[in-house]
């Protein structure tokens, strides 16, 4: 075997990720509790990064144009990420986080809110460019919106 191969392997085993974790799937995931985890962190800093946003929409803290635009920013970044904690798991990767069983009986609709939400967090991040509230908060409230009816259908 290649030496630099050797020593990348011998890199993977030092950080505690061993060769094993990457077979069977594509995610790396091999329990649904790594799963829930993934996804509810994930959650929560698409969640940071909002929530500023909406003091800011709200005008409870002071509109400042470059931490919103950063915001929107990290937020478009943070949309792409919680949804591989879902996808090739199936239903057994339910856990016991507060995913509802109707998230993998409806997984077309499921994925088609995932992909609004992630051209709803470009459109953000492209208002936010503009500086002008009105736009900005157009686009926060569709974004907003999406949260909203998904966790009414596929959240406990
Ligand atoms: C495609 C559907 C969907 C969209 C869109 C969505 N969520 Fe969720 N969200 C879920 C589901 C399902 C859960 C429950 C996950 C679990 O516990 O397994 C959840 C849970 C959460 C949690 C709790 C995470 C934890 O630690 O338990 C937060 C925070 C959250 N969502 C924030 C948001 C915000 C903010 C938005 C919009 C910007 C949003 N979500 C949009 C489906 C969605």
């Amino acid at each position: 075997m290649h030496t630099t191969m050797l020593r990348s392997l011998s890199l993977l085993t030092l950080l505690g990720i061993s060769s094993l974790s990457f077979s069977a799937h594509s995610s790396a995931f091999t329990e649904a509790e790594e799963a829930v985890e993934y996804r509810q962190s994930a959650l929560q800093l698409m969640r940071e990064n909002f929530s500023v946003m909406a003091d800011m929409v709200r005008g409870d803290i002071d509109y400042d144009a470059a931490t919103f635009e950063t915001r929107a920013e990290a937020f478009y970044h943070a949309s792409h990420l919680p949804w591989d904690g879902f996808r090739d798991a199936g239903e057994n990767f339910r856990g016991d986080g507060d995913a509802l069983p109707a998230v993998w009986e409806n997984w077309d609709d499921f994925s088609q809110r995932i992909e609004q939400l992630k051209s709803d967090a470009k459109a953000l991040s492209e208002a936010s460019a503009s500086q002008d509230m009105s736009t900005i908060r157009s686009a926060f409230m569709s974004t907003a919106r999406n949260c909203q009816q998904c966790h009414d259908r596929y959240r406990e």
